[in-house]
């Protein structure tokens, strides 16, 4: 069951709602969302005191982006686990919600396996709840860490790739501290390089159909402070040949063996036009995003939303508009088919590098790519 906590209404000087927290309140502990579906009009707060209500935040992407799914689905473990629910069920529940971030996975199977083992080494279910908890926590505090490893690798590589500063980025979809434990992943870059006095501009394609980019990555470099312009999908093409980008930087939702990266649809586009027009294309994205049990990507399976997305614009703060076909507003006659897949693929031979929180992957191959992820945390 999930409840609604109305918080501010959001603005520049409202105070930063965290995307995620787990709360222990006297009926039972319970994990807390912001909303995602709600900004950037308004921070609401949804409460989930079980599992089918997480996986259908999942779904309706109040909850999303892949870290944030990795760190959700282990919390999602421990709320089953506390509150005395089938763990091996809802863990499978939960790590199918959505089929495209591998962290989605990821977060689940380490709080499922935290519990499993407890429970084979004769914890009782309580203690076997608080393994899976720590576990989850675990997860979320790493994720944190990556971040700002990422953040760091990657302004070091930007002012390799982009000598002089003064930078100008163009970044698709939300990669920000809502999708993460913290301050992001290509976006956390960004934002180091805003830090650092050398981020010129950045570019914010809209991320047409659901509109992470104008909603949410407009949302954080409004609040953070980024020098920032919106552009509809459509306008990177002219944007390129006015030689306005120095760097395109994207995250992932999953990066195969041989190093191909799905990430939100309208990725693969940027990544044919940063080529064409000499522009370095970086992925930033952790290495729990890495799925070397794929080994390429044409296996990956890509989410295939539901047309109306397409066919009709959400009025986002209405609760609920949106997620069902017809409660949006129209834009294409009654009927018409849609085409909504949810991410794309890019081959790696389009990526000029890779970063993770052990350091920097380029040019891309799938021997650099399983080093890197082998590597312990050096820095
Ligand atoms: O459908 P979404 O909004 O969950 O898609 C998110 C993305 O594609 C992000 O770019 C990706 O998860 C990387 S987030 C650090």
């Amino acid at each position: 069951m999930a409840d609604r906590y109305e918080k501010s209404e959001a603005g520049a000087d409202a105070p930063v709602v965290p995307s995620l927290r787990w709360e222990e309140l006297p009926e039972g502990p319970v994990l807390v969302l912001l909303d995602q579906t709600r900004l950037p009009s308004e921070e609401v707060e949804l409460v989930c005191t079980d599992v089918p209500a997480l996986v259908q935040a999942i779904r309706t992407l109040a909850v999303r982006g892949a870290p944030l799914l990795g760190i959700a689905g282990a919390y999602g473990v421990a709320l089953a686990a506390s509150r005395g629910f089938d763990v091996a069920d809802a863990a499978d529940t939960l790590a199918h919600a959505r089929p495209t971030a591998v962290n989605l996975e990821y977060g689940v199977r380490r709080a499922a396996g935290a519990y499993r083992d407890a429970v084979e080494s004769g914890a009782d279910r309580e203690r076997a709840a608080a393994a899976a908890l720590a576990e989850a926590r675990a997860v979320h505090a790493e994720d944190a860490e990556a971040s700002s490893r990422m953040a760091a690798h990657g302004l070091a590589l930007l002012g390799e790739l982009v000598p002089g500063g003064g930078h100008r980025i163009l970044t698709h979809c939300n990669t920000g501290a809502l999708v993460s434990g913290g301050e992001g992943t290509a976006l956390a870059v960004a934002l180091s390089a805003h830090r650092a006095g050398e981020l010129r501009r950045l570019w914010v394609d809209e991320t047409r159909p659901l509109l992470q980019g104008a909603r949410l990555t407009a949302y954080e470099a409004a609040r953070t402070g980024m020098p920032y312009t919106v552009l509809a999908d459509g306008a990177a093409g002219s944007l390129f040949a006015a030689g306005e980008v120095d760097a395109v930087l994207i995250g992932a939702d999953r990066i195969t063996a041989d190093g191909s990266v799905a990430n939100k649809v309208g990725s693969y586009p940027l990544a044919v036009l940063a080529r064409y027009h000499h522009v370095p294309f970086v992925v930033v994205a952790p290495t729990s995003t890495v799925d070397l049990d794929t080994t390429e990507g044409a296996l990956i399976e890509v989410e295939q939303r539901p047309g109306h997305e397409v066919t009709e614009i959400a009025v986002s703060f209405v609760p609920g508009a949106g997620a069902e076909a017809g409660t949006g507003v129209p834009v294409a006659p009654l009927g018409a088919l849609a085409y909504n897949p949810a991410f794309d693929v890019t081959p790696a031979e389009l990526v000029t590098a890779i970063v993770t929180e052990n350091g920097v992957v380029s040019p891309v191959t799938p021997g650099g790519l399983a080093e890197l992820c082998s590597t312990s945390r050096l820095g």
